[in-house]
């Protein structure tokens, strides 16, 4: 395929701008004639983990057969992008351990749980604080912020080019 093979793990709250983040990545890189997937919770969550919901438990499920399947991906020689809330560290550090040095790049999609709330487009927000979604994410279950990311976005100050621009001078030069 003539390209190195990552797996682009980004993590972040809901509303984050993980998902943009990653069909817009996704888009760049098939226009710079890379091979590349994405792996989304919203997506991925109605086919292969349907059978999970939002338990400390179902997370750390979610998050294990979604890196097993970027790890195969990876071994295919794709370029995936994970789209996943991935709350736990210990998930995300299993997820990383899966993969070579350098094959494996965690972003941070770092927004302010005040801008998801404000954004909150599908309304989970509002419901979460009316009592109406128990155990959601910067609400009444934890978020536990990685420590070194390879890369860390404010997607409350940086645009999503920027934010964009970030990534790609990433790949291009590691
Ligand atoms: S993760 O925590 O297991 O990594 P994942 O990224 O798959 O979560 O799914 C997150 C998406 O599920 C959110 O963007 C939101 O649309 C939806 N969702 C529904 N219930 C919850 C909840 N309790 N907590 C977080 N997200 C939820």
């Amino acid at each position: 395929m003539k390209q190195q093979p990552r797996c682009i793990w980004l993590t972040g709250l809901s509303g984050a701008g993980k998902s943009t983040l990653a069909s817009s990545l996704e888009e760049d890189l098939h226009v710079a004639g890379r091979f590349v997937y994405v792996l989304d919770g919203d997506n991925v969550r109605h086919g292969l983990n349907k059978d999970l919901g939002f338990s400390p438990e179902d997370r750390r499920e979610n998050i294990r057969r979604v890196a097993e399947v970027a790890r195969l991906m990876v071994d295919a020689g794709l370029i995936v992008i994970v789209a996943f809330i991935s709350p736990f560290r210990a998930e995300r550090d299993f997820a990383r351990a899966l993969f070579e040095p350098g094959e494996f790049i965690e972003v941070f999609v770092d927004a302010s749980l005040a801008a998801c709330e404000r954004r909150d487009k599908k309304g989970l927000y509002a419901l979460a604080r009316s009592g109406g979604l128990k155990e959601f994410t910067g609400i009444n279950s934890p978020y536990e912020i990685p420590f070194s990311p390879e890369i860390h976005l404010e997607t409350d100050h940086d645009s999503l080019s920027d934010c964009l621009a970030e990534i790609r001078l990433f790949l291009d030069t590691r």
